[in-house]
């Protein structure tokens, strides 16, 4: 199979000088009615435990206590038990890569019906891509992104293309120079969710290396995906199992009192977009944030962003030929919201990010 897909050095020399050009502006090209997007259904689930070890099962799932019916005034200190808070090391944690959902997919691989009726190994998991959310969503928002940048890489392996984002210098940058206030508004957004879980104690601290992710399977016009999300917790309400889609999650929020007009643009124009995308892209009908209650307003269009998405995913389809695991291309864009990028890496120690111990079982 491997021989059948080698490219002879020509070809390689080929690739490897082209560099192509996917455009973001002007917006309105995307201003079309929006592509089909498949409601994302629910297909496994896993846990990160306190050191971010794989766990094949929902310890870390939680349920939201919230009264539906109104809005309130709520009293939460977030400053309680800062002390004891367990910070993630994006350090290490950006080493993870894919890693956590290839792990997934090894377990739970009958999934993707990788043997036929014989039990005989298939070798395909017959879907266009696999990745996180929140590198769908960063893409979601691109065409409203003016400032920051970002770096994909795509390997395509047995004709699905894996999807991996890195932190782009500017946001290494930025991560390394976070001043104390940046790192405590982080860690309040984990105190919310700690003064919204039922059962817990607020005075213990917590540790935000743990995790509940779903693994949901959904299509956007003729690209089929699959993708882990990290969830906030279930309405016990609602929540049955086993579930077919995630309609019994809700996100949790927190955003700054707004104290002038341009708080309130800041949070309609980018960070309800960033809430809206994460949450529809899992199907969770439901994000309570931590704050007075507001109107909504159209900064942004949905259309516009799901019809750049569609597109984008066509561009990447189209630049990435080479089906090897450890073959690798770079998308990219560059601060200040320019054009996207696409560049071949080929078999870059430096960029391969589909681990061995995952492409040599998968088929297996
Ligand atoms: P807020 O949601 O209140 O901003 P999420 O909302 O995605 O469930 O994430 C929970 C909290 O993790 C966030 O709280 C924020 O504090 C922190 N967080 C999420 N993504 C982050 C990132 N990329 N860098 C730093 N902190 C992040
Ligand atoms: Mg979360
Ligand atoms: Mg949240």
């Amino acid at each position: 199979w491997q021989r059948n897909h080698r490219h002879s050095p020509d070809e390689r020399q080929r690739i490897s000088h082209s560099e192509k050009c996917f455009t973001v502006h002007p917006r309105n090209k995307y201003n079309t009615s929006a592509p089909a997007f498949r409601k994302p259904m629910f297909v496994g689930d896993f846990c990160l435990d306190e050191n971010r070890m794989f766990c094949h099962d929902k310890r870390n799932l939680h349920y939201i206590n919230i009264n539906w019916q109104e809005s309130k005034k709520v009293d939460f200190d977030l400053n309680i038990a800062m002390d004891k808070m367990i910070k993630k090391n994006f350090q290490e944690t950006r080493k993870e890569k894919l890693d956590r959902l290839l792990q997934w997919i090894l377990c739970d691989k009958f999934k993707f019906h990788t043997r036929d009726s014989e039990g005989k190994p298939l070798q395909c998991l017959s879907t266009d891509f696999v990745c996180f959310r929140g590198l769908l969503t960063e893409l979601l928002c691109t065409p409203y992104e003016s400032r920051e940048g970002w770096i994909i890489c795509a390997t395509k392996y047995r004709g699905t293309i894996y999807l991996c984002a890195y932190e782009t210098p500017e946001k290494l940058e930025q991560r390394e120079n976070e001043t104390e206030v940046q790192k405590k508004m982080c860690s309040w957004g984990y105190k919310f969710e700690h003064f919204m879980t039922e059962g817990t104690n607020v005075n213990e601290g917590i540790n935000e290396n743990e995790e509940y992710c779903c693994v949901v399977r959904s299509r956007l016009e003729n690209h089929s995906l699959v993708y882990g999300a990290e969830v906030d917790g279930a309405d016990p309400e609602k929540y049955k199992n086993p579930h077919s889609d995630l309609s019994a999650f809700v996100e949790l929020k927190t955003s700054k009192e707004l104290n002038t007009d341009r708080d309130l643009r800041s949070l309609y124009r980018f960070k309800l977009m960033k809430w809206w995308s994460q949450s529809y892209l899992v199907g969770i009908p439901r994000v309570v944030a931590g704050f007075r209650d507001m109107d909504g307003h159209d900064h942004w269009q949905d259309n516009i962003m799901l019809n750049f998405l569609n597109q984008f995913l066509s561009f990447v389809k189209k630049n990435v030929q080479k089906d090897d695991p450890r073959t690798v291309y770079k998308f990219e864009r560059q601060k200040q919201g320019g054009d996207i990028y696409c560049t071949y890496l080929g078999q870059d120690p430096a960029w391969t990010f589909l681990p061995k111990w995952y492409y040599e079982k998968i088929f297996q």
